[in-house]
Formats: C-alpha cells, structure tokens, sequence
C-alpha cells in the first residue's frame, strides 16, 4: 500500500486545524505542505509560521515542499519551526548538494524534487544522501491540474536505480493524484502520495483516501 501525505493547499485556510486533525484521524502518513514564493512557481502560498502553528496540532510528519528560488535561506528556519521533512527543487539553487546538507544539518529528512522538465540523471548523484524524490507530476504552483503520463517512465526509471543500488529512499509523486493515477504510479515504484485536491474537494475527504489506500492494495 502506498503512504499518503495530503496536501493542505485544498484545504479549508478557515478551518485549518478541523481539516488536518479530519486526515490525521483517517490514517494518514505525513502532512504535505506547499511553501509557494510568487518567483520559482507563479503563486503564493505560506511560510514557516504556518509550519509553526500545525506543530502542536497533530503528530503527523510535517512534509514541506519547497517551491522557492534559493531555498538555502530558509531551511533551518522551517526545521526549526517543526518540519520532519523539507523537499528543495533541484532547479531552485546552485547549490544543491549544500542545501541537502543544511537540511541535514538541521535536523530534517531531506528531499529533492524535480519538475516535469527535469530528468532523472540529474539527481543520481544526489540519491546516497536523500531519504526521498520527489517527481513532480503535474507543473509545480498550483493545486487540481491534470497528472501528467509522461513522468511514469521517469519514477520506473528511478525505481529500477533504486533497486539495482539496494537504496532505501522512498519515491513521492505530487501533483493530479486520484485513485486511477495513484495505482499507475504504485505500480511503478512510488511509496508515497501526495493528494490535494482530490481529498479535500470531496465532501467526504475519508472516504477519498480509503479509496487512495484501496488502489494500491
Ligand atoms: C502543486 C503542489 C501540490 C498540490 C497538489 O504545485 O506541489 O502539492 O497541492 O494538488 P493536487 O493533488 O490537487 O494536484
Ligand atoms: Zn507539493
């Protein structure tokens, strides 16, 4: 079964504490949290005092997903402010590596991400130090678009690397996930799924992540 992270993005802003104590109870792995700067991704979104004030709310893994130019600014702050794990872009900074290594440092899991644009060579260097990839499969800034087929080749691609290096990370997808597409990327390697729109559109958001679990059982 795959782990499943939702993403607050959909949620209700006004009644923010009912929707994420709504997932925690219906079984859930990790909170994703998208941190939006209006520059690497055209859209705002929230910053480490929103981390700050989910910490006392729930036990769950607080996931931030990164989508800022130079995120090397900021880690330590949002580990600070209570992430477990912090997920930079591989396109946002020259420094990939180091900023991997401050996440570290801090006292998070790390993270890389890639765009849809991105291949997966460039990040093999990457893999002994992260403890999980995120493919982007949707274009980076906006929650309820479309899942985009074309990124199934790249997860299998980093799958099969992960098999043959006897790696442990885990492999997330972001971005157009449904009980249809969860299953297309379970079944090509993907542990984790983040899901907004599709868990907190529906009026019945416990019920759309038993149907998450559901497809990849
Ligand atoms: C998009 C964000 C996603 C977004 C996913 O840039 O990274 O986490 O919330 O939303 P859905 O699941 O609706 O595609
Ligand atoms: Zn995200």
């Amino acid at each position: 079964m795959i782990k499943i992270a939702p993403s607050i993005l959909s949620a209700d802003f006004a009644n923010l504490q009912r929707d994420v104590e709504l997932v925690d109870r219906a079984g859930v792995d990790a909170l994703h949290i998208d941190i939006m700067d209006g520059q690497f991704v055209p859209n705002l979104s929230f910053g480490m005092s929103m981390v700050a004030a989910l910490r006392p709310v729930t036990s769950l893994s607080l996931d931030c997903h990164l989508m800022m130019v130079e995120p090397e600014r900021f880690v330590a702050q949002f580990a600070q402010a209570g992430a477990d794990l912090i997920g930079v872009h591989i396109e946002s900074t020259r420094h990939i590596y180091h900023v991997l290594q401050l996440i570290k440092e801090a006292g998070a899991k790390a993270e890389v991400v890639i765009n849809p644009g991105t291949p997966i060579s460039a990040i093999v260097d990457l893999l002994p130090i992260v403890d999980q990839v995120l493919v982007m499969t949707v274009n980076p800034g906006f929650g309820g678009q479309h899942f985009l087929h074309p990124m199934l080749a790249k997860i299998q691609e980093l799958d099969q690397i992960k098999r043959q290096s006897g790696a442990t990370f885990d492999i997330e997808v972001d971005g157009g996930i449904n009980a249809e597409t969860v299953k297309l990327c379970y079944d090509v390697g993907a542990t984790v799924a983040v899901a907004g729109s599709y868990i907190y559109d529906s009026p019945e958001p416990e019920q759309r992540i038993q149907d998450l679990k559901v497809a990849t059982n």
